[in-house]
């Protein structure tokens, strides 16, 4: 099994959308450099949706024409529907996330169609970029429990990966959008999805609301996913999933798997930067569980610099 482990950065999507004060797109961009910096190699870049519903992503093709293409990096685009398949597509995406929400009610508020509307709008979605010559990946979505129905059943998370993988998916991510997840119920979901469709296009996606995605995480990379996603200083939450906090930090996901031998190919010292642009672009205090240890290693630093400087 590989060693290599794929972070895929998704703050300037999932961590920005919620974010009351306007970032404008300069900001995104510096961000987005502070990470590439710090040896991030994939992002969820940003989501072409309506801007009257998410008004922080209206300047999502301005975010896309001004992201580098000469650093290595991947880039996805967060579209829900065929308007914003085609405006992603236009402003020159070329791998385009979905997220197919495990439940009628979810499905409902979000994207103002059912489940099985859903289902169909986004396996045409998926279809439709591979005629096209483009990649997607499949979010299954509060795939661990939604706000409003609670309980999901493995059958349903199971049907769903199945519809989306059927539709030509190329990967496939299961998403805990509101964190209410545990580590059973993970193991339970991810060894179920793998012997269904391998753990080589697997990704996840969890949000740290009740501090257990941590865990989560390792519970995958024990399943053999290698692809994660995370939000610089844990930024976010999710403007349609009452309850949801930030996803899991990056800096605190990529450090443990750093510390652990695995290869993110990411400087956790490096993303104390994009920390800080992200503390000043939101005004919020941000910053993984590492933060204090960070803190305490700078002061160490510093001081024996002084020492020796004298
Ligand atoms: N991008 C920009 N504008 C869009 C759009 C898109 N992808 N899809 C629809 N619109 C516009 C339409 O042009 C129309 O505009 P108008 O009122 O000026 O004529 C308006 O939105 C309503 O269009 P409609 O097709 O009826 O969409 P809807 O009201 O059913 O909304 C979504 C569907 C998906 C666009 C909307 O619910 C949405 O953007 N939700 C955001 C969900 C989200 O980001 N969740 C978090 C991540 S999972
Ligand atoms: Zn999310």
């Amino acid at each position: 099994m590989s060693e290599k482990i794929v972070i895929n950065e998704v703050g300037l999507r999932d961590g920005l959308q919620i974010q009351p004060k306007f970032v404008p797109t300069a900001g995104k961009l510096e961000l987005c450099h502070a990470l590439i910096d710090a040896g991030v190699r994939a992002f969820e870049a940003t989501s072409f949706v309506s801007p009257k519903a998410v008004p922080q992503m209206a300047d999502a093709a301005e975010v896309w024409a001004g992201l580098p293409l000469d650093k290595g990096v991947d880039y996805s685009a967060l579209v829900l529907n065929e308007k914003g398949y085609e405006r992603a597509r236009d402003a020159g995406a070329k791998v385009f996330a979905v997220a197919l929400a495990s439940t009628e009610t979810m499905n409902q508020r979000n994207i103002n169609m059912g489940l099985e509307q859903a289902t169909k709008s986004f396996a045409g979605i998926i279809a439709r970029a591979k005629k096209e010559g483009f990649k997607t990946r499949a979010y299954v979505s509060t795939a661990l429990g939604c706000p409003y129905e609670g309980e999901v059943s493995v059958k349903v998370v199971l049907d769903l990966a199945e519809k989306m993988m059927a539709a030509g998916a190329d990967r496939l991510a299961i998403a805990d959008t509101i964190g209410a997840g545990n580590p059973k119920l993970c193991e339970t979901i991810i060894k179920a999805v793998v012997k269904e469709h391998g753990a080589e296009r697997l990704g996840v996606h969890f949000h740290d609301t009740r501090a257990m995605a941590m865990t989560m995480s390792w519970i995958s990379l024990q399943e053999g996913v290698r692809e994660f996603d995370s939000s610089i200083g844990g930024l976010g939450g999710c403007p349609f999933a009452p309850g949801a906090r930030g996803n899991v930090a990056t800096e605190d996901l990529a450090f443990m798997f750093n510390d652990s031998g695995y290869e993110t190919g990411i400087d956790v010292a490096k993303l104390r930067r994009a920390v800080m642009v992200a503390e000043r672009l939101t005004g919020l205090k941000l910053g993984g569980r590492i933060t204090d240890w960070w803190v305490s290693q700078e002061r160490k630093a510093a001081a024996k610099a002084a020492i020796a400087a004298e």
